[in-house]
Protein backbone atom coordinates (compact mmCIF):
# COMPACT_ATOMS: atom_id res chain seq x y z
CA UNK A 1 0.00 0.00 0.00
CA UNK A 2 3.12 2.16 -0.33
CA UNK A 3 2.25 5.70 -1.42
CA UNK A 4 -1.69 5.10 -1.02
CA UNK A 5 -3.10 8.42 0.05
CA UNK A 6 -6.17 7.83 2.37
CA UNK A 7 -7.96 9.78 5.19
CA UNK A 8 -10.62 8.00 7.09
CA UNK A 9 -13.51 9.35 6.70
CA UNK A 10 -14.36 10.06 10.32
CA UNK A 11 -10.86 11.65 11.15
CA UNK A 12 -11.12 14.88 13.24
CA UNK A 13 -7.63 14.20 14.15
CA UNK A 14 -4.72 16.91 14.15
CA UNK A 15 -2.64 17.28 10.90
CA UNK A 16 0.88 14.81 11.53
CA UNK A 17 -1.55 12.76 14.30
CA UNK A 18 -3.92 11.23 11.82
CA UNK A 19 -3.35 7.83 9.71
CA UNK A 20 -2.53 8.13 6.33
CA UNK A 21 -2.18 5.04 5.27
CA UNK A 22 -4.02 1.83 5.99
CA UNK A 23 -0.79 0.74 7.57
CA UNK A 24 -0.48 3.92 10.11
CA UNK A 25 -3.56 2.76 11.56
CA UNK A 26 -1.19 0.01 13.51
CA UNK A 27 0.72 2.73 14.52
CA UNK A 28 -0.98 5.47 16.77
CA UNK A 29 2.63 7.53 17.97
CA UNK A 30 0.87 8.70 21.35
CA UNK A 31 0.01 5.13 21.97
CA UNK A 32 2.43 5.23 25.11
CA UNK A 33 1.15 8.25 26.70
CA UNK A 34 -2.13 7.95 29.29
CA UNK A 35 -3.66 11.33 26.98
CA UNK A 36 -4.22 8.55 24.13
CA UNK A 37 -6.70 6.90 26.32
CA UNK A 38 -9.12 10.05 27.37
CA UNK A 39 -8.56 12.25 24.32
CA UNK A 40 -12.28 11.37 22.89
CA UNK A 41 -10.94 13.26 19.40
CA UNK A 42 -9.10 10.05 18.46
CA UNK A 43 -11.42 7.81 17.99
CA UNK A 44 -10.61 4.52 16.80
CA UNK A 45 -7.37 5.89 15.11
CA UNK A 46 -8.64 4.92 11.63
CA UNK A 47 -9.36 1.40 12.68
CA UNK A 48 -12.73 -0.56 13.03
CA UNK A 49 -14.65 -2.83 15.72
CA UNK A 50 -18.04 -3.59 13.67
CA UNK A 51 -18.73 -6.79 11.42
CA UNK A 52 -22.11 -8.18 10.59
CA UNK A 53 -23.17 -11.43 12.21
CA UNK A 54 -22.33 -13.73 8.61
CA UNK A 55 -19.95 -13.12 6.03
CA UNK A 56 -16.57 -11.15 5.41
CA UNK A 57 -15.55 -9.24 8.29
CA UNK A 58 -12.67 -7.22 7.15
CA UNK A 59 -12.28 -3.79 7.37
CA UNK A 60 -12.32 -0.94 4.44
CA UNK A 61 -10.42 0.01 2.83
CA UNK A 62 -8.29 -3.06 2.92
CA UNK A 63 -5.19 -3.36 5.41
CA UNK A 64 -6.35 -1.03 7.84
CA UNK A 65 -6.63 -2.18 11.49
CA UNK A 66 -9.83 -4.26 11.63
CA UNK A 67 -10.18 -6.01 15.04
CA UNK A 68 -12.70 -8.37 14.23
CA UNK A 69 -11.06 -9.92 11.12
CA UNK A 70 -7.19 -8.51 10.94
CA UNK A 71 -6.19 -8.02 7.38
CA UNK A 72 -3.98 -10.95 5.97
CA UNK A 73 -1.45 -10.72 2.90
CA UNK A 74 -3.84 -11.07 -0.12
CA UNK A 75 -2.80 -10.92 -3.80
CA UNK A 76 -4.61 -8.10 -5.19
CA UNK A 77 -2.55 -5.91 -2.36
CA UNK A 78 0.55 -8.34 -1.98
CA UNK A 79 3.82 -6.35 -2.45
CA UNK A 80 7.34 -7.89 -2.85
CA UNK A 81 9.68 -6.53 -0.92
CA UNK A 82 11.47 -3.37 -2.57
CA UNK A 83 14.93 -5.12 -2.86
CA UNK A 84 13.07 -7.07 -5.31
CA UNK A 85 10.52 -4.78 -7.59
CA UNK A 86 13.39 -2.28 -7.98
CA UNK A 87 15.97 -4.62 -9.42
CA UNK A 88 18.56 -4.66 -7.11
CA UNK A 89 18.40 -7.67 -5.72
CA UNK A 90 16.53 -11.51 -7.27
CA UNK A 91 15.65 -13.77 -5.25
CA UNK A 92 12.78 -16.17 -4.47
CA UNK A 93 10.99 -17.03 -1.57
CA UNK A 94 12.34 -20.44 0.01
CA UNK A 95 10.49 -20.62 3.38
CA UNK A 96 7.20 -19.49 5.36
CA UNK A 97 6.77 -19.09 9.36
CA UNK A 98 3.19 -18.14 9.61
CA UNK A 99 1.61 -17.36 12.91
CA UNK A 100 -2.17 -16.18 13.14
CA UNK A 101 -4.67 -15.58 15.86
CA UNK A 102 -7.45 -17.86 15.74
CA UNK A 103 -10.61 -16.22 13.82
CA UNK A 104 -13.40 -14.06 15.13
CA UNK A 105 -15.52 -15.84 18.14
CA UNK A 106 -18.29 -15.10 20.78
CA UNK A 107 -16.93 -13.25 24.48
CA UNK A 108 -15.18 -15.41 27.19
CA UNK A 109 -16.31 -12.76 29.78
CA UNK A 110 -19.99 -12.65 30.15
CA UNK A 111 -21.36 -9.17 31.98
CA UNK A 112 -21.54 -9.94 35.63
CA UNK A 113 -25.17 -7.93 35.85
CA UNK A 114 -26.07 -10.56 33.01
CA UNK A 115 -26.47 -9.99 28.77
CA UNK A 116 -29.37 -7.79 27.65
CA UNK A 117 -29.40 -9.47 24.60
CA UNK A 118 -28.51 -13.45 23.94
CA UNK A 119 -26.17 -14.98 21.71
CA UNK A 120 -27.67 -17.29 19.58
CA UNK A 121 -24.75 -19.75 18.60
CA UNK A 122 -26.22 -22.44 17.41
CA UNK A 123 -25.40 -22.51 13.52
CA UNK A 124 -21.87 -24.19 13.93
CA UNK A 125 -20.87 -27.81 13.94
CA UNK A 126 -17.37 -28.02 16.40
CA UNK A 127 -16.41 -31.67 15.87
CA UNK A 128 -15.00 -33.86 18.15
CA UNK A 129 -14.01 -37.76 17.36
CA UNK A 130 -11.06 -40.27 17.29
CA UNK A 131 -9.60 -42.42 14.06
CA UNK A 132 -7.43 -45.23 13.38
CA UNK A 133 -4.07 -44.30 12.75
CA UNK A 134 -4.22 -45.42 9.04
CA UNK A 135 -6.72 -44.18 6.13
CA UNK A 136 -7.38 -48.62 5.61
CA UNK A 137 -8.74 -49.09 9.59
CA UNK A 138 -12.40 -48.84 10.03
CA UNK A 139 -13.53 -44.95 9.90
CA UNK A 140 -15.44 -43.33 12.73
CA UNK A 141 -18.55 -41.35 12.41
CA UNK A 142 -18.10 -37.78 12.11
CA UNK A 143 -19.78 -36.84 15.21
CA UNK A 144 -20.21 -33.00 16.24
CA UNK A 145 -21.45 -31.18 18.94
CA UNK A 146 -24.70 -29.47 18.68
CA UNK A 147 -25.50 -26.47 20.78
CA UNK A 148 -29.09 -26.52 21.52
CA UNK A 149 -28.85 -22.96 24.14
CA UNK A 150 -27.46 -19.99 24.30
CA UNK A 151 -24.02 -20.65 26.65
CA UNK A 152 -21.13 -18.52 28.39
CA UNK A 153 -18.83 -20.91 26.88
CA UNK A 154 -16.30 -19.53 23.72
CA UNK A 155 -16.44 -21.44 20.56
CA UNK A 156 -15.07 -19.92 16.92
CA UNK A 157 -18.32 -19.29 14.65
CA UNK A 158 -15.98 -17.45 12.33
CA UNK A 159 -15.43 -20.29 10.00
CA UNK A 160 -16.40 -18.11 6.70
CA UNK A 161 -13.62 -15.91 8.38
CA UNK A 162 -10.85 -18.69 8.17
CA UNK A 163 -11.98 -20.04 4.89
CA UNK A 164 -11.09 -17.27 2.93
CA UNK A 165 -7.75 -16.46 5.06
CA UNK A 166 -6.66 -19.69 3.55
CA UNK A 167 -7.77 -18.89 -0.06
CA UNK A 168 -6.55 -15.70 0.37
CA UNK A 169 -2.91 -17.16 1.16
CA UNK A 170 -3.13 -19.64 -1.48
CA UNK A 171 -3.39 -17.35 -3.84
CA UNK A 172 -0.32 -15.78 -2.42
CA UNK A 173 1.78 -18.27 -1.07
CA UNK A 174 0.81 -20.88 -3.32
CA UNK A 175 0.08 -19.37 -6.62
CA UNK A 176 1.87 -16.85 -7.22
CA UNK A 177 5.56 -17.27 -5.34
CA UNK A 178 4.85 -21.34 -5.64
CA UNK A 179 5.95 -21.73 -2.15
CA UNK A 180 2.76 -24.00 -0.59
CA UNK A 181 2.52 -26.98 -2.99
CA UNK A 182 -0.76 -27.93 -4.37
CA UNK A 183 -1.67 -30.62 -2.59
CA UNK A 184 -0.04 -30.85 1.12
CA UNK A 185 2.62 -32.63 1.38
CA UNK A 186 5.72 -33.36 3.99
CA UNK A 187 7.06 -29.73 3.32
CA UNK A 188 4.35 -28.37 5.19
CA UNK A 189 3.32 -28.16 9.34
CA UNK A 190 0.84 -27.05 11.19
CA UNK A 191 0.30 -26.81 15.08
CA UNK A 192 -2.21 -25.12 17.20
CA UNK A 193 -2.60 -24.29 20.67
CA UNK A 194 -4.77 -26.98 23.14
CA UNK A 195 -8.06 -24.93 22.62
CA UNK A 196 -10.58 -25.98 20.56
CA UNK A 197 -10.44 -22.27 18.98
CA UNK A 198 -7.82 -22.46 17.44
CA UNK A 199 -8.11 -25.99 16.15
CA UNK A 200 -11.82 -25.33 14.42
CA UNK A 201 -9.54 -22.06 12.80
CA UNK A 202 -7.05 -24.03 11.49
CA UNK A 203 -9.80 -26.40 10.26
CA UNK A 204 -11.36 -23.77 7.77
CA UNK A 205 -7.85 -22.06 6.99
CA UNK A 206 -6.81 -25.16 5.20
CA UNK A 207 -9.56 -25.63 3.77
CA UNK A 208 -9.93 -22.60 2.15
CA UNK A 209 -5.89 -23.34 0.97
CA UNK A 210 -6.92 -26.80 -0.46
CA UNK A 211 -9.88 -26.90 -0.73
CA UNK A 212 -10.11 -29.81 -3.01
CA UNK A 213 -8.04 -32.55 -0.81
CA UNK A 214 -9.91 -35.09 0.70
CA UNK A 215 -7.41 -36.48 3.05
CA UNK A 216 -7.29 -35.82 6.99
CA UNK A 217 -4.07 -33.40 8.42
CA UNK A 218 -1.75 -33.83 11.13
CA UNK A 219 -2.68 -30.42 13.59
CA UNK A 220 0.49 -30.65 15.92
CA UNK A 221 -0.01 -29.67 19.35
CA UNK A 222 2.00 -29.68 23.06
CA UNK A 223 0.87 -31.32 25.71
CA UNK A 224 -1.26 -28.79 27.35
CA UNK A 225 0.56 -28.56 31.08
CA UNK A 226 3.53 -27.92 29.08
CA UNK A 227 2.64 -26.35 25.36
CA UNK A 228 4.96 -23.21 24.73
CA UNK A 229 2.07 -21.37 23.10
CA UNK A 230 -1.19 -20.26 25.12
CA UNK A 231 0.63 -20.11 28.89
CA UNK A 232 1.00 -23.63 28.91
CA UNK A 233 3.77 -24.51 31.46
CA UNK A 234 3.99 -23.02 34.72
CA UNK A 235 5.74 -20.02 35.60
CA UNK A 236 5.37 -18.32 38.95
CA UNK A 237 7.69 -15.36 37.13
CA UNK A 238 4.80 -14.83 35.10
CA UNK A 239 2.76 -13.83 38.01
CA UNK A 240 5.17 -11.78 39.98
CA UNK A 241 6.29 -10.02 37.02
CA UNK A 242 3.02 -9.05 36.09
CA UNK A 243 2.51 -7.93 39.73
CA UNK A 244 6.03 -5.95 39.34
CA UNK A 245 4.73 -4.02 35.92
CA UNK A 246 1.41 -3.18 37.61
CA UNK A 247 3.14 -1.30 40.12
CA UNK A 248 4.57 1.54 38.40
CA UNK A 249 3.42 4.94 38.11
CA UNK A 250 2.33 4.36 34.26
CA UNK A 251 -0.12 1.60 35.17
CA UNK A 252 -1.83 3.71 38.40
CA UNK A 253 -1.58 6.71 36.13
CA UNK A 254 -4.27 4.55 33.05
CA UNK A 255 -6.03 3.47 35.62
CA UNK A 256 -6.19 6.75 37.11
CA UNK A 257 -7.48 8.42 34.02
CA UNK A 258 -10.49 6.14 33.21
CA UNK A 259 -11.66 6.20 36.76
CA UNK A 260 -14.88 7.97 35.53
CA UNK A 261 -15.37 5.71 32.61
CA UNK A 262 -14.88 2.54 34.95
CA UNK A 263 -17.32 3.75 37.15
CA UNK A 264 -19.71 4.45 34.55
CA UNK A 265 -19.39 0.83 33.33
CA UNK A 266 -19.53 -0.30 37.09
CA UNK A 267 -22.75 1.24 37.24
CA UNK A 268 -24.71 0.42 33.82
CA UNK A 269 -23.47 -3.18 34.15
CA UNK A 270 -22.85 -3.91 37.58
CA UNK A 271 -19.16 -4.59 36.47
CA UNK A 272 -17.48 -3.47 40.13
CA UNK A 273 -15.44 -6.69 40.68
CA UNK A 274 -11.76 -6.23 40.46
CA UNK A 275 -11.59 -8.76 37.52
CA UNK A 276 -13.58 -6.51 35.67
CA UNK A 277 -12.20 -2.84 37.29
CA UNK A 278 -8.42 -3.39 37.31
CA UNK A 279 -7.19 -3.76 33.50
CA UNK A 280 -9.87 -3.62 30.22
CA UNK A 281 -9.54 -6.91 29.10
CA UNK A 282 -12.87 -7.98 30.04
CA UNK A 283 -14.70 -5.05 29.11
CA UNK A 284 -13.05 -4.71 25.87
CA UNK A 285 -13.55 -8.67 25.27
CA UNK A 286 -17.23 -8.03 25.97
CA UNK A 287 -17.47 -4.86 23.52
CA UNK A 288 -15.86 -6.94 21.14
CA UNK A 289 -17.52 -10.00 21.04
CA UNK A 290 -21.20 -8.52 20.39
CA UNK A 291 -19.71 -5.65 17.63
CA UNK A 292 -17.95 -8.22 15.69
CA UNK A 293 -20.86 -10.50 15.42
CA UNK A 294 -22.89 -8.57 14.37
CA UNK A 295 -24.97 -7.48 18.07
CA UNK A 296 -25.42 -3.84 19.63
CA UNK A 297 -23.16 -2.58 22.76
CA UNK A 298 -25.08 -3.45 25.98
CA UNK A 299 -27.46 -1.83 28.46
CA UNK A 300 -28.30 -2.50 32.01
CA UNK A 301 -30.46 -5.37 32.81
CA UNK A 302 -32.63 -3.29 34.83
CA UNK A 303 -32.64 -0.32 33.02
CA UNK A 304 -33.11 -0.71 29.08
CA UNK A 305 -32.35 3.10 28.51
CA UNK A 306 -28.99 2.68 30.53
CA UNK A 307 -26.90 1.30 27.64
CA UNK A 308 -23.02 2.01 26.62
CA UNK A 309 -22.40 4.18 24.04
CA UNK A 310 -19.91 4.11 21.26
CA UNK A 311 -17.89 6.67 22.86
CA UNK A 312 -17.96 4.48 25.79
CA UNK A 313 -16.34 1.49 24.36
CA UNK A 314 -13.86 3.73 22.10
CA UNK A 315 -12.32 4.77 25.25
CA UNK A 316 -12.11 1.02 26.53
CA UNK A 317 -10.65 0.10 23.01
CA UNK A 318 -7.99 2.66 23.38
CA UNK A 319 -7.46 1.73 27.10
CA UNK A 320 -6.67 -2.09 26.04
CA UNK A 321 -4.44 -0.97 23.16
CA UNK A 322 -2.78 1.38 26.09
CA UNK A 323 -2.38 -2.04 28.42
CA UNK A 324 -0.62 -4.10 25.68
CA UNK A 325 1.73 -1.90 24.16
CA UNK A 326 2.45 -1.14 28.07
CA UNK A 327 2.81 -5.31 28.53
CA UNK A 328 4.86 -6.14 25.85
CA UNK A 329 6.74 -2.51 25.03
CA UNK A 330 7.27 -0.28 27.14
CA UNK A 331 6.61 -1.95 30.37
CA UNK A 332 10.27 -1.40 32.60
CA UNK A 333 10.72 -5.40 33.04
CA UNK A 334 9.18 -5.95 29.25
CA UNK A 335 12.46 -8.51 28.49
CA UNK A 336 12.06 -10.38 31.36
CA UNK A 337 8.25 -10.64 30.82
CA UNK A 338 8.55 -11.50 26.92
CA UNK A 339 10.99 -14.33 27.81
CA UNK A 340 8.96 -16.10 30.63
CA UNK A 341 5.79 -15.91 28.67
CA UNK A 342 6.83 -16.62 25.13
CA UNK A 343 10.72 -17.21 25.34
CA UNK A 344 10.21 -20.47 24.32
CA UNK A 345 8.36 -20.10 21.41
CA UNK A 346 10.25 -17.95 20.24
CA UNK A 347 13.16 -20.20 20.48
CA UNK A 348 11.60 -22.89 18.42
CA UNK A 349 10.56 -19.83 15.51
CA UNK A 350 14.52 -18.88 15.62
CA UNK A 351 15.44 -22.59 15.30
CA UNK A 352 13.54 -22.93 12.31
CA UNK A 353 14.68 -20.17 11.13
CA UNK A 354 18.38 -21.12 11.90
CA UNK A 355 18.09 -24.28 10.00
CA UNK A 356 16.80 -22.44 7.01
CA UNK A 357 20.14 -20.52 7.60
CA UNK A 358 22.01 -23.47 7.59
CA UNK A 359 20.40 -25.11 4.59
CA UNK A 360 18.70 -27.84 6.23
CA UNK A 361 15.19 -26.76 7.40
CA UNK A 362 12.94 -29.48 7.47
CA UNK A 363 9.68 -27.73 6.03
CA UNK A 364 9.59 -24.68 3.93
CA UNK A 365 6.13 -24.02 5.13
CA UNK A 366 5.11 -23.63 8.88
CA UNK A 367 1.51 -22.28 9.91
CA UNK A 368 0.45 -22.48 13.30
CA UNK A 369 -2.74 -21.34 15.06
CA UNK A 370 -2.11 -19.38 18.39
CA UNK A 371 -3.63 -16.30 20.46
CA UNK A 372 -3.44 -13.02 20.89
CA UNK A 373 -1.35 -13.50 24.12
CA UNK A 374 0.97 -15.11 21.53
CA UNK A 375 1.10 -12.76 18.67
CA UNK A 376 1.85 -9.86 21.56
CA UNK A 377 5.18 -10.94 22.62
CA UNK A 378 6.03 -11.73 19.55
CA UNK A 379 5.70 -8.43 18.42
CA UNK A 380 7.74 -6.99 21.06
CA UNK A 381 10.60 -9.31 20.62
CA UNK A 382 10.43 -7.81 17.39
CA UNK A 383 10.69 -4.21 18.49
CA UNK A 384 7.25 -3.23 17.18
CA UNK A 385 6.87 0.70 17.21
CA UNK A 386 3.34 0.60 18.70
CA UNK A 387 1.33 -2.44 19.55
CA UNK A 388 -2.82 -1.96 19.43
CA UNK A 389 -4.44 -5.33 20.76
CA UNK A 390 -3.60 -7.57 18.24
CA UNK A 391 -7.68 -8.28 17.00
CA UNK A 392 -9.19 -11.70 15.62
CA UNK A 393 -6.86 -14.18 12.85
CA UNK A 394 -4.12 -11.22 13.59
CA UNK A 395 -0.82 -12.96 11.80
CA UNK A 396 2.72 -12.51 11.00
CA UNK A 397 4.32 -13.89 8.06
CA UNK A 398 8.32 -14.28 8.43
CA UNK A 399 9.36 -15.02 5.08
CA UNK A 400 12.70 -16.19 4.09
CA UNK A 401 14.48 -15.31 0.74
CA UNK A 402 17.38 -16.54 -1.28
CA UNK A 403 19.34 -14.67 -3.70
CA UNK A 404 20.15 -16.37 -7.00
CA UNK A 405 23.91 -17.89 -6.65
CA UNK A 406 25.15 -15.28 -8.72
CA UNK A 407 23.82 -12.52 -6.94
CA UNK A 408 25.13 -12.67 -3.44
CA UNK A 409 26.29 -16.37 -2.75
CA UNK A 410 22.58 -17.19 -2.17
CA UNK A 411 22.36 -15.45 0.99
CA UNK A 412 19.60 -15.64 3.01
CA UNK A 413 17.09 -12.23 3.35
CA UNK A 414 13.89 -11.77 5.55
CA UNK A 415 10.91 -9.72 5.95
CA UNK A 416 7.98 -10.18 8.26
CA UNK A 417 4.83 -9.30 7.23
CA UNK A 418 2.16 -8.17 10.58
CA UNK A 419 -1.50 -8.41 9.43
CA UNK A 420 0.00 -7.88 5.73
CA UNK A 421 2.35 -4.66 6.18
CA UNK A 422 6.02 -5.01 6.88
CA UNK A 423 6.78 -4.50 10.82
CA UNK A 424 7.76 -0.85 11.91
CA UNK A 425 9.98 -1.84 14.35
CA UNK A 426 12.52 0.16 15.95
CA UNK A 427 15.41 -1.67 14.37
CA UNK A 428 13.92 -0.07 10.79
CA UNK A 429 11.63 -1.85 8.43
CA UNK A 430 11.16 -5.61 8.83
CA UNK A 431 11.39 -5.45 5.19
CA UNK A 432 14.29 -6.81 3.76
CA UNK A 433 17.20 -7.69 6.35
CA UNK A 434 19.70 -9.91 6.51
CA UNK A 435 18.00 -13.34 8.33
CA UNK A 436 20.83 -13.49 10.69
CA UNK A 437 19.87 -10.13 12.21
CA UNK A 438 16.24 -11.41 12.00
CA UNK A 439 17.86 -13.63 14.37
CA UNK A 440 19.63 -11.65 16.08
CA UNK A 441 16.47 -9.00 16.78
CA UNK A 442 15.39 -12.07 18.76
CA UNK A 443 17.70 -13.75 20.32
CA UNK A 444 17.60 -11.52 23.60
CA UNK A 445 14.18 -12.70 24.10
CA UNK A 446 15.21 -16.81 24.40
CA UNK A 447 15.69 -17.38 27.87
CA UNK A 448 19.24 -18.67 28.92
CA UNK A 449 17.70 -21.24 31.41
CA UNK A 450 13.55 -21.06 31.59
CA UNK A 451 13.42 -23.35 34.65
CA UNK A 452 15.45 -21.12 36.70
CA UNK A 453 13.94 -18.16 35.86
CA UNK A 454 10.32 -19.54 36.18
CA UNK A 455 10.97 -20.39 40.04
C1 LIG B 1 -6.23 15.09 21.37
O1 LIG B 1 -5.84 14.54 20.15
C2 LIG B 1 -5.84 15.47 19.09
C3 LIG B 1 -5.58 14.69 17.81
O2 LIG B 1 -4.71 13.64 18.01
C4 LIG B 1 -4.78 16.51 19.35
O3 LIG B 1 -4.76 17.44 18.29
C5 LIG B 1 -5.11 17.21 20.66
O4 LIG B 1 -4.06 18.08 20.99
C6 LIG B 1 -5.25 16.18 21.77
N1 LIG B 1 -5.74 16.84 22.98
C7 LIG B 1 -5.16 16.69 24.15
C8 LIG B 1 -5.80 17.41 25.30
O5 LIG B 1 -4.16 15.98 24.33
C1 LIG C 1 16.11 -0.85 -3.66
O1 LIG C 1 15.50 -1.16 -2.40
C2 LIG C 1 16.41 -1.57 -1.38
C3 LIG C 1 15.62 -2.02 -0.17
O2 LIG C 1 14.71 -1.04 0.23
C4 LIG C 1 17.37 -0.43 -1.09
O3 LIG C 1 18.29 -0.83 -0.09
C5 LIG C 1 18.11 -0.06 -2.36
O4 LIG C 1 18.92 1.06 -2.11
C6 LIG C 1 17.14 0.26 -3.49
N1 LIG C 1 17.89 0.42 -4.70
C7 LIG C 1 17.59 1.29 -5.63
C8 LIG C 1 18.44 1.29 -6.85
O5 LIG C 1 16.67 2.09 -5.50
C1 LIG D 1 -5.05 10.81 39.94
O1 LIG D 1 -5.72 11.96 39.44
C2 LIG D 1 -5.94 12.98 40.39
C3 LIG D 1 -6.68 14.12 39.74
O2 LIG D 1 -7.67 13.66 38.89
C4 LIG D 1 -4.61 13.46 40.95
O3 LIG D 1 -4.85 14.39 41.99
C5 LIG D 1 -3.82 12.30 41.49
O4 LIG D 1 -2.54 12.70 41.87
C6 LIG D 1 -3.69 11.20 40.44
N1 LIG D 1 -2.99 10.07 40.99
C7 LIG D 1 -2.02 9.41 40.32
C8 LIG D 1 -1.41 8.25 41.02
O5 LIG D 1 -1.66 9.73 39.20
C1 LIG E 1 -20.24 -4.54 44.06
O1 LIG E 1 -21.58 -4.12 44.16
C2 LIG E 1 -22.38 -4.96 44.97
C3 LIG E 1 -23.82 -4.49 44.84
O2 LIG E 1 -23.92 -3.10 44.90
C4 LIG E 1 -21.86 -4.93 46.39
O3 LIG E 1 -22.61 -5.78 47.22
C5 LIG E 1 -20.40 -5.38 46.38
O4 LIG E 1 -19.84 -5.24 47.67
C6 LIG E 1 -19.57 -4.56 45.40
N1 LIG E 1 -18.24 -5.15 45.27
C7 LIG E 1 -17.12 -4.43 45.21
C8 LIG E 1 -15.84 -5.21 44.99
O5 LIG E 1 -17.12 -3.23 45.27
C1 LIG F 1 -32.35 4.76 33.43
O1 LIG F 1 -31.22 5.23 32.71
C2 LIG F 1 -31.38 6.53 32.18
C3 LIG F 1 -30.16 6.82 31.30
O2 LIG F 1 -28.97 6.65 32.02
C4 LIG F 1 -31.56 7.51 33.32
O3 LIG F 1 -31.73 8.81 32.81
C5 LIG F 1 -32.76 7.09 34.18
O4 LIG F 1 -32.84 7.93 35.31
C6 LIG F 1 -32.64 5.66 34.62
N1 LIG F 1 -33.86 5.22 35.27
C7 LIG F 1 -33.87 4.69 36.46
C8 LIG F 1 -35.21 4.26 36.96
O5 LIG F 1 -32.85 4.51 37.14
C1 LIG G 1 6.73 5.42 27.58
O1 LIG G 1 6.36 6.44 28.47
C2 LIG G 1 7.03 6.44 29.71
C3 LIG G 1 6.53 7.60 30.55
O2 LIG G 1 5.16 7.57 30.67
C4 LIG G 1 8.54 6.58 29.51
O3 LIG G 1 9.19 6.45 30.73
C5 LIG G 1 9.01 5.50 28.56
O4 LIG G 1 10.37 5.71 28.26
C6 LIG G 1 8.21 5.50 27.28
N1 LIG G 1 8.64 4.36 26.50
C7 LIG G 1 8.81 4.42 25.20
C8 LIG G 1 9.30 3.17 24.54
O5 LIG G 1 8.58 5.42 24.55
Amino acid sequence: MRGLSWLPATSVLGVGLSPVSPADTFYPPTLNSTAYISNSSIGTYGGTYEAARNGPAGGTPYGIYSYCSMPHPRSPEYELPEALTNGSADAKLVYLEYLQRHERRSPYNILPGGENQAYHCDDVRPYLYAGPNSANGIQPMPMYAQTYQDTSNPFSPGVNDGYQHGKDLWRVYGDKLGLIPATPNKRVWFRSSNSPLTQASAGAVLRGMWPDYEGALPLHQMVSSVDTVDSGYPCSAVDSTLLSLKSTTQWKEHLNVTEGLRSKLSAILGANATSWQSTFDHFSDNFQARLCNGYKLPCSISNSSACVTMQMAEEVFRAGDWEWNYYWRTNPDVVKYIQVVEGLFIGEIISRLQAVQDGSPSVDYSHIFIHDGDIGPILGSLGIEALRWPGMAANIAFEVWEMKAEQHDGSLFARVLYSGHPVRSIHGPLDWIPLSKLIDIMSPYVPGDIISLCG
